[in-house]
């Protein structure tokens, strides 16, 4: 149940609360929904039990597993990426995350209970193009992930996900129910439940799969370090589907939660990424007209789920680098995360300033904030994950495979699976991965 729950508490995240029901409400529902699970069960659980098998077969952080697997430049560069990866992904997922801190405590003094709709028009826009509050935000949660990080594996990551995942689960259930039972919240479960594949695009593809990715915490390192830390006696088979399930269980239970208040309210559901911040205060306040207390505390379950679901997350993008520094480079865990808090500390506030003082900058025509979530969800994701595929399916022995996931042929029920996870991760996974990058380039 720990290690469920340390991937658990990596795959959970913004990702499910703030993305995927954005990328819900703008790709038409239902539709959508059944892509990223077929995208998940076929394609991205096995490339999670590809990462977990590297991890747990070299035991070692993610760079030096590599560089064992593909001797040379080329293994080193590829390792490099990997931990590159998420530490690039902690930066701006940290300004998101420092929204959330703000949000919190906002909810918790009753803020949007208290404002009328009117007061809260533009509050997000003025709040994020703010020079200086949001940089203070993102950095105290990412002071808080690093908090969490150096107190170790087992007694700060793994502790820390055992308490919050069941609680997370908790939060969002209440929530859902409080949000079904809204008036005219049956529209929204209408949306979530019947597919309209007229909506379905070459780009509601390249979504769902993208998202799936994310989601799972692929082709960033994370799987690979979190699984060397997996006793040899784990079932990594069981984990794999444990930490599948409830990222999908989830990211539908947050759909369930957000889209049919938003259908209550009357309110499109394409707003993009600012739905979560903008659209539900609004409907939190509308609602606090008739019902002020479970309103309030509606909002402040919400953003604790919010909160610590982010943190979790940035837990494990934090904790690569780490594994690096600490195994490869000799720095004590504390320094170690000194020296990413800085460095990491650094570019997110780029990434925060993007959204105000510098709105201005440009990379390749995104904004830097932009520049940063599409260069890691578009290409550094997408590579590691083809570079991990190829190493499971291609490089790896059979033999090792084979024993990393069926725990030396004692799981009789893996042993059967085997052979069809085997062509999953050698010939679907590769095919697949090209497959979106081939489409992202068109
Ligand atoms: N899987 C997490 C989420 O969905 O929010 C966080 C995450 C981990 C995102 C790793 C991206 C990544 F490379």
């Amino acid at each position: 149940m720990a290690v469920i729950a340390a991937f658990a508490g990596s795959a959970i995240g913004l990702g499910n609360i703030w993305r995927f029901p954005y990328l819900v409400g703008e790709n038409g529902g239902a539709a959508f929904i059944l892509l990223y699970i077929g995208f998940t069960l076929f394609l991205s659980l096995p490339i999670f039990l590809a990462e977990s098998a590297i991890g747990r077969s070299q035991q070692v952080n993610c760079r030096a597993a590599v560089s064992f697997l593909v001797p040379g430049r080329a293994g080193k560069w590829f390792g490099f990426l990997l931990v590159l990866t998420p530490l690039w992904v902690v930066s701006y997922y940290s300004v998101v995350g420092g929204w959330s801190l703000d949000y919190l405590i906002r909810a918790v003094s009753l803020d949007f209970v208290r404002s009328t709709p009117e007061q809260l028009s533009g509050s997000f826009e003025r709040f994020i193009s703010h020079p200086w509050v949001p940089v203070l935000f993102h950095l105290g949660f990412l002071g808080a992930t690093a908090a969490v990080v150096a107190f170790g594996v087992k007694s700060g990551i793994e502790k820390f996900c055992k308490w919050s995942i069941p609680t997370l689960f908790i939060l969002i259930v209440l929530i859902a129910v409080y949000s079904l039972t809204l008036p005219g919240a049956g529209k929204g479960v209408e949306y979530l439940l019947k597919p309209d594949f007229s909506k379905v695009t070459a780009h509601t593809f390249i979504d769902a799969l993208g998202q799936s990715f994310f989601s799972l915490s692929l082709g960033s390192g994370i799987v690979i370090t979190y699984s060397s830390y997996v006793k040899k006696s784990e079932n990594l088979m069981v984990a794999g589907v444990g930490t599948a399930l409830s990222d999908l269980s989830f990211a539908l239970l947050a759909g369930f939660s957000i889209i049919p208040a938003v259908f209550s309210a009357g309110i499109e559901p394409g707003a993009g990424p600012t739905l979560i911040f903008d659209t539900l205060p609004f409907i939190f306040s509308n609602l606090a007209q008739h019902a002020p207390i479970l309103s309030a505390l509606a909002s402040i379950l919400f953003f604790v789920a919010i909160f610590i679901a982010a943190l979790t997350s940035s837990i494990s993008l934090l904790e690569v680098g780490i594994a690096y520094l600490t195994e490869d480079k000799g720095f004590r865990r504390g320094w170690a995360c000194v020296l990413l808090f800085v460095l990491c500390g650094a570019f997110g506030t780029l990434c925060s300033l993007s959204f105000g003082p510098l709105s201005q900058a440009r990379l390749m025509g995104l904004s830097l904030f932009d520049f940063a979530d599409s260069a890691a969800s578009n290409v550094f994701m997408v590579l590691g994950s083809l570079i991990s595929v190829i190493l499971a399916g291609w490089v790896i022995p059979r033999s090792e495979l084979f024993r990393e996931l069926t725990n030396g042929g004692t799981q009789h029920a893996n042993a059967r699976l085997f052979p069809a996870v085997r062509f999953l991760i050698r010939y679907v996974a590769p095919l697949g991965i090209l497959a979106l990058i081939l489409s992202s380039l068109i």
